[in-house]
């Protein structure tokens, strides 16, 4: 049988994704065995900070009867002395019996599932991919509303946002309509774009938020990846260039949600949070619930 790895959303159709989804809410109701996981060893190799997707893994490897074995930081490990991240994938394939890694390099978690010989999670390539931050996305706007044809703005760094790139990714196959508000310079890559509407998605771009605010659906708001700038000036120039405020969704439909993978810096004014509309924090906590079900696809 085939190594099941989780590298990129395309990795799932809709109904693979919808499947996934439908076992998550069953987890969240409790419908679960305690033991399902029971003896498997996930290994976490976080090579880039992590606080949401981390914890949630192992939450959910806990929860299961599972258990995590972690490397701390690429200083604390063999990668500081110069071993190849295919070396490394190589031995901690022998110690686990799946793999979660984060890395800033793009493209890192495909490497890594070439040279593992046990299931590989992608929990964020550079700016490449976030899967498992996907599937939670779609799992949270799916509790407030049908997936199907939703008008979603995406707001801010839709460059080097990987939560974005996944997330525009899956929501193709829910004939979802793409609002794009971003910073000059920080659109979405082009080539994803083009991708998009070649599956028949229509794209919009906006200059303004307040464009959109009374139409859409979803507002998914993200981070300005400051790690991924060449330098400090370059961020400087777009840093607080919005700011999501109660002022501007009292324009709002009644229905929308506010989506934000977290960490937020200063786009979303602490304010919203008491809203009808803010459900950030409901998003990372159905981190565990998604991830169980990934968990259990890969290692049962
Ligand atoms: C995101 C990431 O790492 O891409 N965080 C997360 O996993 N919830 C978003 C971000 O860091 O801005």
């Amino acid at each position: 049988m085939p190594t099941r790895h989780i590298i990129s959303i395309g990795d799932f159709d809709r109904d693979d994704i919808d499947q996934l989804l439908d076992h998550a809410a069953q987890i969240d109701e409790r419908k679960f065995d305690e033991n399902a996981l029971k003896g498997k060893i996930l290994a976490a190799l976080f090579f880039e900070p992590s606080t949401r997707t981390r914890m949630s893994f192992e939450s959910a490897m806990a929860r299961l009867g599972g258990s995590v074995l972690s490397v701390g930081s690429v200083e604390a490990c063999s990668m500081a002395k110069g071993e190849t991240l295919a070396d490394t994938i190589r031995v901690v394939s022998g110690y686990a019996d799946a793999i979660v890694i984060r890395h800033p390099r793009e493209g890192a978690a495909r490497l890594a599932a070439e040279f593992a010989t046990v299931p590989v999670i992608n929990a964020g390539d550079g700016a490449g991919q976030h899967p498992s931050q996907t599937l939670l996305d779609l799992y949270t706007i799916r509790q407030s509303m049908p997936i199907d044809g939703i008008d979603i703005a995406m707001v801010g760094d839709l460059r080097y946002g990987r939560t974005a790139h996944s997330l525009a990714s899956a929501l193709s196959l829910y004939h979802a309509r793409l609002h794009t508000i971003s910073p000059t310079g920080l659109e979405l890559p082009a080539n994803l774009a083009e991708n998009l509407e070649e599956k028949g998605m229509e794209i919009i771009e906006h200059d303004d938020i307040r464009d959109v605010i009374s139409t859409v659906d979803v507002l998914y708001v993200t981070r300005i990846q400051r790690e991924r700038f060449p330098d400090s000036a370059s961020y400087f120039n777009v840093a607080s260039s919005y700011r999501i405020t109660p002022e501007l969704l009292a324009d709002a439909k009644e229905h929308l949600i506010v989506l934000h993978p977290l960490p937020r810096v200063d786009e979303i004014d602490p304010r919203v949070d008491d809203s009808p509309h803010a459900r950030y924090f409901d998003q990372s906590r159905n981190g565990v619930p998604v991830r169980m079900a990934m968990l259990m696809q890969v290692l049962q």
